[in-house]
C-alpha cells in the first residue's frame, strides 16, 4: 500500500500534471506557428444545422460538470486549501459538489456515447485525414472528413474509454469503505491519473473547438455553421447533408434580411474556402 501511494505521489502525479502544462505549451506553439484556420465569412451565404438541441444540451452539461470536477479534483489532488476555503464552506461540501457533478458527467457521457457512436466510426477517407494531420501541420489541399473528422473520432473514443474508466473508479471510491486500504489507494491512483489525462485532452479539444477554428463554437450555441465552414471542415458530411432529404439548411438571406448590410457582405458566397495554410495570415 505504501508503495502505491509513494509511486502515485512522487512519480505518476508529477508526470501527468506535467502533461497539462505540456498541452498548454503545445497549443500555444501551434497557434504561434500556424494560427487559426480562418474560413471567409460572408453574411447571408446560407447555414447548415450541425448539432441538435439535445446534442448541445448534453455537451453543455458535460462541459460544465467536467469544469467543476476538474476544479474540485485539482483542489483535492494538490491540497489547495486557500481555493477550497474561498469557494466552499467545508471539504465535505466540496466532495458533495464533486460527487453530484460526477453523476451529471456520468449520465451525459453515456448519452454522448450513444448519440455520437455512429459518427465516430472510422471510414477509409480518415486515413487521408491522418496522413495530412488534418491540415493542422501545414498540409495543403482538401482534407476529407465526415460529420466528425478523424481527430474528433479519436477524441470521441478517448473521452468514451477514459470517461467510463473515471466513472467506474469514481463510483467505487464513493463506496470505498467496503474495500481494503490498498484497494482504495490503487483506485484513487487510477482515478487521479485518468483525470489528469482527460483534463489535458479536453484542453486540446477546447483549443481546437474555439481559437484554432473560428466559427466552430457556434455549433454549441445555436447548432448552425455557415455553408463555407461545413464545406471546408467537413466536405464529405456537407455533401451528404446537401443530398439528404432530411437536410436542415438555412438558405441565403432574403432582400429584406440583408437590408442595411454593406454591399460587399451580401454577395453570394460561391468561392471555394480558402486554405489557411496558403494564406498570408499564416506567415
Ligand atoms: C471548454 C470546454 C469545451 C469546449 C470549448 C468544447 C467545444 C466543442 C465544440 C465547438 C464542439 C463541436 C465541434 C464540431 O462541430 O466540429 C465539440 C464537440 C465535442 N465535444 Fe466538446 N468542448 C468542451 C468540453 C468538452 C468536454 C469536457 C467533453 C467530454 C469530456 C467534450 C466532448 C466532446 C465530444 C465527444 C464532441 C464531438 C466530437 C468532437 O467534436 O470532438 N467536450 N466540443
Amino acid at each position: 500500500m505504501f508503495e502505491i501511494n509513494a509511486i502515485h505521489q512522487k512519480i505518476l502525479s508529477p508526470i501527468v500534471s506535467f502533461l497539462i502544462i505540456f498541452v498548454i505549451f503545445m497549443v500555444t506553439l501551434h497557434y504561434h506557428r500556424f494560427g487559426p484556420k480562418r474560413i471567409p465569412f460572408v453574411y447571408g451565404s446560407g447555414e447548415v444545422k450541425r448539432f441538435s438541441f439535445l446534442e448541445r444540451a448534453i455537451h453543455l452539461f458535460r462541459l460544465i460538470s467536467f469544469a467543476f470536477l476538474a476544479l474540485t479534483g485539482l483542489i483535492m489532488a494538490f491540497n489547495w486549501h486557500s481555493w477550497q476555503n474561498l469557494l466552499f464552506a467545508s471539504p465535505k461540501q466540496m466532495l458533495d459538489v464533486h460527487i453530484y457533478m460526477g453523476i451529471v458527467f456520468g449520465v451525459t457521457t453515456l448519452m454522448g456515447m450513444g448519440l455520437w457512436s455512429k459518427d465516430a466510426l472510422f471510414k477509409a477517407y480518415d486515413k487521408v485525414w491522418m496522413k495530412m494531420s488534418g491540415g493542422y501541420l501545414g498540409a495543403k489541399g482538401e482534407v476529407p472528413a465526415g460529420r466528425f473528422n478523424a481527430g474528433q473520432k479519436m477524441f470521441y473514443w478517448f473521452t468514451t474509454i477514459f470517461g467510463l474508466l473515471i466513472i467506474i473508479t469514481g463510483i467505487l471510491l464513493i463506496i470505498k469503505y467496503q474495500f481494503q486500504l490498498s484497494t482504495i489507494c490503487l483506485l484513487s491512483t487510477i482515478h487521479n491519473l485518468i483525470a489528469f489525462i482527460l483534463i489535458a485532452g479536453v484542453l486540446a479539444h477546447a483549443y481546437l473547438g474555439t481559437i484554432a477554428n473560428p466559427g466552430t463554437w457556434r455549433v454549441l450555441v445555436d447548432g448552425y455553421v455557415t455553408k463555407t465552414w461545413a464545406k471546408h471542415h467537413h466536405p464529405n458530411w456537407y455533401q451528404e447533408v446537401v443530398k439528404s432529404k432530411k437536410q436542415d439548411i438555412r438558405e441565403e438571406m432574403s432582400e429584406a434580411q440583408t437590408e442595411g448590410l454593406p454591399e460587399e457582405k451580401i454577395k453570394e458566397d460561391d468561392t471555394e474556402p480558402e486554405n489557411k495554410d496558403d494564406s498570408e495570415d499564416n506567415k
